[in-house]
């Protein structure tokens, strides 16, 4: 796919536009804790992008490091394709950000907090208001005091004073955070539809589920380090589906899956045969297990797939790094 983008110049080179956000060798310490480890992260544009880790593992302080609002220590990066900090104006200017929760004046109305906000950028920002109040779904709230705001209403103020900048890359921190089921849809909708327009969404997270399902991409990062990353598909093809087999013969049916190699890890559970398929395989490899089994005269009573979710790979790959260290 070819999409025509008017290449800007760099200190007269084009810039590498493939790149949403591009980092290598980043490091930020705080004394002799190292927050943020030697990243090397590669956000394609256009998509929508997790930053995935457990509290303390490091987002923050990454999110702020590309944003300027703190230095980093060691390591390149770019953002949109500008070296930053070196061009960091031009960047940001292309970059709606909100980091922490999003800040208020609460005794101002949502629309009077993004005339703030719009007085002090370009013209233009102006005449976004509205249409960012409309595009977050606050049109009918906006002439309220933001402190009758509910979280999820705090959350959408604060994307729309990020598209006061019609920002090419968004960088979101934890924007589920606070926010009940129904108001994690909206935001999630949300993103999926400015990624549909083409925009770039960062979001970091320690919600699994929530990046898998709204990210089409992610790194997994533990105590500063990027431990894997890619698209979700990618990461999830390194893992395996778990089967859960109840059956006339468990010690058997273990025999004939060891034997035929269809399964690694096959043990008799609680559950009854628990087996490990690679994930690649497919669903044809469950028949394929049905298939030898009865036809060793074995009854099967339950086939049950036990659904590989980014968590439970996620759960696997830091619980693997926990038991090597
Ligand atoms: N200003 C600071 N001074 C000293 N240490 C800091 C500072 N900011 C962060 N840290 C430390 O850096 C590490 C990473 O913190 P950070 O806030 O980036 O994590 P996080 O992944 O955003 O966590 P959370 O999910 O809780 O928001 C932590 O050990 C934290 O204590
Ligand atoms: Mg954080």
């Amino acid at each position: 796919m070819t999409t025509a983008v008017s290449s800007p110049v760099a200190n007269g080179r084009d810039v590498d536009r493939q790149w949403a956000v591009e980092t290598h060798g980043l490091v930020k310490r705080f004394d002799d804790n190292v927050a943020v480890n030697g990243v090397e992260l590669l956000v394609p544009r256009g998509c929508a992008f997790g930053y995935l880790g457990p509290n303390g593992a490091g987002k923050t302080t990454l999110i702020r490091v590309l944003l300027g609002l703190t230095r980093a220590d060691a390591g390149t990066m770019s953002l949109l394709g500008y070296p930053v900090p070196e061009q960091r104006a031009v960047a940001l200017a292309r970059v709606g950000a909100i980091v922490d929760e999003p800040r208020f004046h609460s005794h101002l109305t949502g629309r009077q907090n993004l005339q703030i906000l719009a007085a002090a950028r370009e013209r233009a920002a102006r005449d976004r208001i509205a249409p960012s109040l409309e595009r977050v779904g606050l049109q009918h709230r906006a002439n309220d005091k933001v402190a009758k705001y509910s979280m999820g209403m705090r959350q959408r103020l604060g994307v729309a004073a990020c598209l006061l900048g019609d920002p090419e890359l968004l960088i979101l921190d934890e924007p589920m955070n606070g926010l009940d089921p129904a108001g994690m849809r909206d935001m999630r909708d949300m993103i999926l539809s400015l990624v549909a327009e083409g925009r770039t969404v960062v979001l970091s997270s320690h919600l699994l589920d929530e990046v898998e399902r709204t990210c089409d991409a992610v790194a997994i990062v533990d105590r500063g380090n990027v431990i894997r990353q890619g698209s979700i598909a990618e990461l999830l093809a390194g893992a395996s589906v778990e089967l859960q087999i109840e059956c006339s013969d468990p010690d058997g049916a273990r025999r004939i899956l060891e034997a035929t190699k269809l399964g690694t890890s096959v043990e008799v559970g609680p559950n009854g045969l628990e087996a490990k398929l690679p994930l690649g395989t497919g669903r044809d490899a469950i028949a394929e297990v049905n298939r030898q089994l009865v036809e060793a005269g074995i009854s099967v009573y339950r086939l049950q797939e036990v659904q590989a979710s980014l968590e439970s790979w996620f759960l696997q790959v830091t619980s693997r790094l926990g038991s090597s260290e």
